[in-house]
């Protein structure tokens, strides 16, 4: 159920950067990563004290930093930027430490005979220890103010967000009373508040991604958490106005094409068949972006394809400016 109030459409593209607590979704592929990097750097440069999670523990998040890969504990990798990645059996530790009070011996000694066995026997049980943790973490008080302004999550791919996002409430329906429902309805507040947690959807302008964000869409609507804003990832750049298009045609007319082919030696025909293939690709992706648009009713931001070889600290500022200028900061 969503206990959240509808979108409005009064909401600001940069509504999401006050949210605490960001989950970032998206078809693999589509640059969740490269979209939830780009949000830690921006909200690090913004001056706010940011968390990144990477969820998957074969992820590659720090790659976007040129950073060594960190653990479980959050490791500040820039000014203002501290990364962590998840890890289902230190979460279920520091729970059984922090919660139940549990000592190191007991702990340890339970924990591994038992552990495999039930995260892998029962589901939801690796879903909730992930969403608990980044649930706690957005809990942590500093003196009066939180502890992280704010948290960005490379979560889980379109496919599995729904079983990570939805994991508190179906555990919380096999429990009436107690102390397990206690904890997920603590965990339940805090990804309903629309205030506090936000999902954003990346997704590139192509049929796939842009059908598995619409159904997506469609799903969250009676999830806990609301969905905030749309990425359009690897925009096309236009080529030509519908003026230049026109001067783009002329060239292609027996005479002036003769004239430039005498003057360079050469066929251009190629050149030209390029810059049509170009000029097609981006239409039909504009179809995908209505589309969406269409399906989706919350802020869209656009971020352009960027063509540089390697995608390291430099290409995630791009994307992060992008982002800034689209969110018109
Ligand atoms: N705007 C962009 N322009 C060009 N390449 C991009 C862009 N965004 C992402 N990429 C590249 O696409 C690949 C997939 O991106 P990544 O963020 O790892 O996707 P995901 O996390 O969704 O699997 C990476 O090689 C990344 O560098
Ligand atoms: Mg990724």
């Amino acid at each position: 159920m969503n206990a959240s109030p509808p979108f409005s459409p009064s909401d600001r593209a940069s509504a999401l950067l006050d949210r605490r607590l960001v989950f970032v979704t998206g078809k693999g592929g589509t640059g969740k990563s490269t979209v939830a990097a780009a949000l830690g750097d921006l909200c690090a440069s913004m001056g706010k004290r940011t968390l990144l999670v990477e969820v998957d523990a074969r992820g590659n998040l720090t790659d976007f930093f040129e950073h060594a890969r960190v653990g479980f504990a959050p490791e500040e990798i820039r000014p203002d930027l501290y990364c962590m990645t998840m890890n289902t059996e230190d979460s279920l530790e520091e729970y059984l430490t922090i919660f139940l009070k549990m000592g190191r011996v007991s702990r340890l000694s339970i924990l591994s005979r038992v552990f495999d066995f039930i995260a892998n026997a029962a589901p939801g049980v690796k879903e909730i220890l992930t969403i608990g943790k980044i649930a706690y973490e957005a809990t942590l008080m500093e003196g009066t103010a939180p502890k992280w302004d704010t948290i960005i999550v490379d979560a889980a791919p379109t496919g599995r967000i729904v079983g990570q996002l939805d994991a508190p409430a179906a555990i919380n329906e096999l429990f009436e009373v107690g102390m397990v429902r206690e904890q997920t309805d603590w965990m339940r507040e805090i990804l309903a508040d629309p205030l506090i947690t936000a999902l954003a959807i990346v997704a590139t302008p192509e049929e796939m991604p842009v059908t598995e964000s619409i159904e997506l869409y469609e799903m969250t609507k009676r999830l806990d958490v609301r969905l905030q804003t749309v990425f359009v990832n690897r925009v096309l750049p236009e080529l030509f106005t519908t003026g230049e298009e026109e001067t783009f045609e002329h060239l292609r007319e027996p005479a002036p094409s003769r004239y430039l082919e005498d003057e360079v030696k050469g066929s251009i025909e190629p050149v030209f068949e390029a810059a049509r293939l170009a000029v097609r690709l981006r239409r039909s992706r504009v179809e995908h972006i209505r589309r969406l648009k269409a399906s989706i009713p919350v802020p869209t931001l656009y971020i352009p394809y960027l063509f540089v070889r390697d995608h390291g600290q430099r290409s995630t500022h791009l994307v992060a400016e992008a982002i800034r200028e689209e969110m018109g900061l």
